[in-house]
C-alpha cells in the first residue's frame, strides 16, 4: 500500500503486521458480532445535508470535553493490551494524542503502567478504572492515578462479567497466552512486531503485576484476572469511587435511558454512551442508535459522550450533530498503532480531523460548536 488514506487502509496494514491473536482481539465482538457490526453500519444510515454557496473560510474544530480544551472532540478510548498491538503501545498512543491535542485514556488492563505512561509523556491523560473485588487494590490504583496527574477517571460499568469473543478462545488468548501452533507459526511472519517486543520490558499487565496482592508473575495473573471483575458492582460503589477520586468522573457503558437517569443522580461529570465496542451484550442497540434516547433522558444535566463504530470524520460529525459533546475512538487508533506505531496513531487522528473538517464545511458549517441536527437529513436518524 502506498500511503494509508483511510482508517480501513490502516486496518488492512495492521492485519498484516500484528500477530493474528492480537489483531483478532481488537477486530472482534461478542458472540455473533451483531452489535459490533451495527455500531458501524448504523452510522451509514444517517445522511448529511449538503449546503452550497456558504462562506467556508476560517473553520474551527476546537471544543471541550468535560471542560478540558480539545483540538477536536475526539478522545482515544481505553483499550486493554494496547501494548500488544505494538511494543510500548500505550506510551506511543499517549504521545500521539498529546501532539494532536486530544485526550488519551489509559486502560486498567494496559501493558504500560500508569507510571510508565506518565514518565514518558508530557501531558496529563485520563485513566479508565475497572472495579475489581480487591478493593485495596482499587484504592491504591486510584491513588496511583492521582500521583500520575491523571485529569479524569473513566469508570467502566459494562464489564461486571465478561462477554465472550469466540476468536479469543480459538486463538488461546488468555493470561498467560496459550497460543495454538498456527498462532506460533503466524508470529514468525511478523518480524517487525517480534523485534519490538524483544526490545521492550513491557509485556504484561503493567498496572497489576507487582501491585495486586499475590500477583507477581504471569501465571498468578491468570487466576487473578479471571476472578477479579466484580459482578456485585452497584451504584453505591460508584459513589465510593467518586468520593475516593475527588476529580472529574466519567461513567462509561451507559446504553439505556433508565441507567442514564441513575448516572445523572450519581453526580458524575459525564457519561459515555457505549456498548464496549460490541464486545459485551451482543444484541444490544448500536451506540449511535441509543444516543438520542440517552440525550433525551439526560436533558442537558450532564455531558454526554459516545463511542462505538467511529471509523471516519463523517461518523464523528454525525454523533456531534445528534448532540454528543465528544466521541471516543477505539479500533480506529488501534489499527493505526498496529500498522505504524506512534506515526500510525498520528495518521489516524489526521485522517479523522481532515474528514471531519471537510465534511463540516460541505454541510455549510464553520465551527464545530455550531453543529446540530439541522445538518442531518430528517428521517434518516
Ligand atoms: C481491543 C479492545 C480493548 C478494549 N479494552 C477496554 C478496556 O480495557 N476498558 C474499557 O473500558 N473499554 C475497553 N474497550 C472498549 C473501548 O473503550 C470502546 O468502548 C470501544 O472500542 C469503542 O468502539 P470502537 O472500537 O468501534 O471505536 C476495548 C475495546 C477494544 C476494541
Amino acid at each position: 500500500m502506498s500511503q494509508p488514506l483511510t482508517i480501513e487502509d490502516l486496518r488492512v496494514l495492521a492485519q498484516r503486521r500484528v500477530p493474528r491473536m492480537f489483531y483478532d482481539y481488537a477486530d472482534s465482538g461478542a458472540w455473533t458480532e451483531g452489535t459490533y457490526r451495527a455500531n458501524e453500519s448504523d452510522f451509514a444510515r444517517i445522511k448529511l445535508r449538503q449546503r452550497v454557496a456558504v462562506d467556508m473560510t476560517n473553520r474551527s474544530l476546537a471544543s471541550t470535553m468535560i471542560g478540558q480544551p480539545v483540538s477536536m472532540p475526539v478522545a482515544l478510548a481505553p483499550t486493554g493490551l494496547t501494548g500488544m498491538q505494538h511494543a510500548d503501545g500505550e506510551i506511543l498512543a499517549a504521545r500521539a494524542a498529546a501532539k494532536a491535542g486530544v485526550p488519551f485514556t489509559l486502560s486498567t488492563m494496559s501493558i504500560c503502567s500508569l507510571e510508565d505512561v506518565a514518565n514518558h509523556t508530557g501531558s496529563p491523560f485520563w485513566f479508565q478504572l475497572y472495579v475489581m473485588k480487591d478493593r485495596d487494590f482499587i484504592t491504591r490504583l486510584i491513588q496511583r492515578a492521582k500521583a500520575a496527574h491523571c485529569s479524569a477517571l473513566v469508570l467502566t460499568l459494562d464489564l461486571q462479567i465478561l462477554g465472550q469473543r469466540h476468536k479469543d478462545i480459538r486463538n488461546g488468548l488468555s493470561a498467560p497466552p496459550k497460543p495454538t501452533l498456527v498462532n506460533i507459526l503466524n508470529l514468525m511472519t511478523k518480524p517487525r512486531w517480534c523485534l519490538g517486543m524483544l526490545d521492550t520490558p513491557r509485556r504484561s499487565f503493567g498496572n497489576i503485576v507487582g501491585h495486586a496482592k499475590g500477583v507477581g508473575d504471569l501465571s498468578s495473573l491468570s487466576s487473578w484476572t479471571s476472578e477479579q471483575f466484580d459482578p456485585q458492582l452497584n451504584w453505591d460503589d460508584v459513589k465510593w469511587i467518586k468520593d475516593l477520586w475527588g476529580g472529574k468522573l466519567i461513567l462509561k457503558g451507559i446504553l439505556d435511558p433508565e441507567d442514564a437517569e441513575l448516572a445523572v443522580k450519581s453526580g458524575a461529570d459525564a457519561l459515555i454512551v457505549s456498548n464496549h465496542g460490541g464486545r459485551q451484550l451482543d444484541g444490544a442497540l448500536s451506540s449511535i442508535a441509543a444516543l438520542p434516547s440517552i440525550l433525551d433522558a439526560v436533558g442537558g444535566r450532564m455531558e454526554v459522550l459516545m463511542d462505538g463504530g467511529i471509523r471516519s470524520g463523517q461518523d464523528v460529525l454525525k454523533a456531534i450533530a445528534l448532540g454528543a459533546k465528544g466521541v471516543f475512538i477505539g479500533r480506529a487508533f488501534l489499527y493505526g498503532l498496529g500498522a505504524m506505531g506512534e506515526e500510525g496513531v498520528t495518521r489516524t487522528l489526521d485522517i479523522i480531523r481532515k474528514e471531519l473538517d471537510i465534511t463540516m464545511a460541505l454541510c455549510g458549517k464553520r465551527d464545530i460548536l455550531d453543529v446540530d441536527k439541522s445538518i442531518l437529513v430528517p428521517g434518516t436518524y
